[in-house]
């Protein structure tokens, strides 16, 4: 019997890894996903799961896939969450489950674990992605079984077992971090009647202690992709990590927020997208010159629908398919440059240009031109308002 931990060196899987082995009587393999979060918490993560009892370690480096498969083909889509938060947890469940089942088939498993509570999305995102991918292997959600539910009893299990663990008895925030983003719940954020403090936020300064001078960047875009920034070309990922150290310090990209969790209850959740906030005004930027009203309307239709597909953890489905080519032909004239302003928590695309826009100063002013002759408006007009105009003539 052999089972594959989704590790991560914190308190809660380095005492899941002795407990499937002592509850299951199984092998454990540990598998780290490195989706950019950091060396503070990559480092000596081999050598912690192998001193919490796992055979194996295993860390893939998922950070360009991620950035070009995962994450831009969510924002080709426009999707914000409940209009406001930009999925970046989210959208890191898919790949870290199926990187996660190919090591699994690697090794010979027969069960998948996690260690996401049971009241969350996590859990639902990692089980449906299991589903749709290797449905044949067993799931073992660690949370859902035992009853060590506080952070001393994970301590002392782990005591009893002579597993060192540097974790502290006092952890006040649940946080989640990878390139896009970072992620704040719990601790007096339970309480939405209370501003978070200071301590909360860890990449961003705040906007009071933002710079009293504006910065300028600016962005190249392909194809709805970030391709340079401050002329300077560079691969997705490191585009993105380029524009958190620049947005971070002029506190943009922060948002506080009360979500519908997929399991039904609401949650609060403070989260940290500095580069990807820049990015996507970026990106609507482009849409502003290269869509017509039309297609900018499908968009919203499609980012509303997909930003419910990728909360709710239904990537590996033919809806994201769907969805997805639709975005991608309407991204394909996204295609520009566009001068962003960062100041005290605010970006503001400020020059914007595409050899693919739709804007004609000519047509917009109100001078003279020759493809719009203003009598036409009122034909128009009067067809366009017809069926009100009809129906009101019937009440008379
Ligand atoms: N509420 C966010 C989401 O569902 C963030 C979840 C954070 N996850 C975590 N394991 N701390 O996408
Ligand atoms: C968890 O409960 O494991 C994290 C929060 C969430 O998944 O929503």
């Amino acid at each position: 019997k052999k089972v594959v931990l989704a590790y991560s060196g914190g308190l809660d899987t380095s005492a899941i890894v002795p407990w499937l082995k002592e509850n299951y009587g199984c092998e454990v393999v540990a598998f780290v996903a490195d989706v950019g979060q950091g060396a503070e918490e990559l480092e000596g993560v081999e050598a912690k799961a192998i001193a919490s009892g796992a055979s194996q370690c295993y860390v893939v480096d998922l950070k360009d896939e991620m950035v070009s498969d995962y994450i831009y083909p969510t924002l080709k889509t426009g999707s914000i969450y409940e209009g406001t938060y930009l999925l970046g947890t989210s959208m890191a469940r898919p790949i870290i489950a199926k990187a996660q089942v190919e090591i699994a088939r690697k090794v010979g498993a027969d069960a998948l674990s996690h260690g996401c509570t049971g009241k969350g999305n996590d859990q639902v995102r990692f089980e449906s992605c299991f589903a749709a991918l290797a449905p044949d292997l067993k799931v073992i959600a660690p949370w859902r079984e035992w009853d060590l539910s506080s952070r001393e009893s994970l301590l002392d299990y782990l005591a009893e077992r002579n597993i060192p663990c540097s974790a502290s008895a006092t952890k006040i925030y649940s946080r989640d971090a990878n390139a896009w983003h970072i992620s704040h719940e719990g601790g007096e954020l339970e309480d939405p009647w209370c501003q978070p403090s200071e301590q909360v936020w860890t990449w961003t300064n705040s906007p009071e202690q933002a710079p009293n001078d504006a910065e300028y960047v600016t962005l190249n875009v392909q194809a709805g992709e970030v391709v340079a920034v401050n002329g300077e070309q560079l691969k997705p990922y490191d585009c993105l990590v380029k524009l958190n150290e620049i947005a971070a310090p002029h506190g943009v990209g922060r948002v506080d927020i009360v979500e519908n969790r997929l399991v039904g209850m609401k949650s609060r959740g403070c989260y940290e997208t500095p580069g990807g906030t820049v990015i996507m005004a970026a990106l609507q930027a482009i849409d502003e010159l290269v869509l017509d009203k039309a297609s900018r309307k499908w968009k919203e239709v499609l980012g509303a629908e997909f930003s419910h597909l990728v909360y709710d953890g239904r990537w590996f489905t033919p809806l994201k398919d769907s969805i997805l080519a639709g975005a991608e032909a309407l991204s394909s004239v996204a295609t520009g440059e566009v001068v962003l302003k960062l100041y005290k928590g605010q970006v503001t695309a400020v020059q914007k240009k595409s050899p693919n826009s739709l804007y004609s100063e000519d047509f917009a002013t109100f001078g003279e031109d020759d493809v719009y002759d203003q009598s036409h408006a009122e034909g128009f007009i009067r067809l366009f308002s017809l069926s009100s105009r009809i129906s009101a003539l019937a009440k008379q």
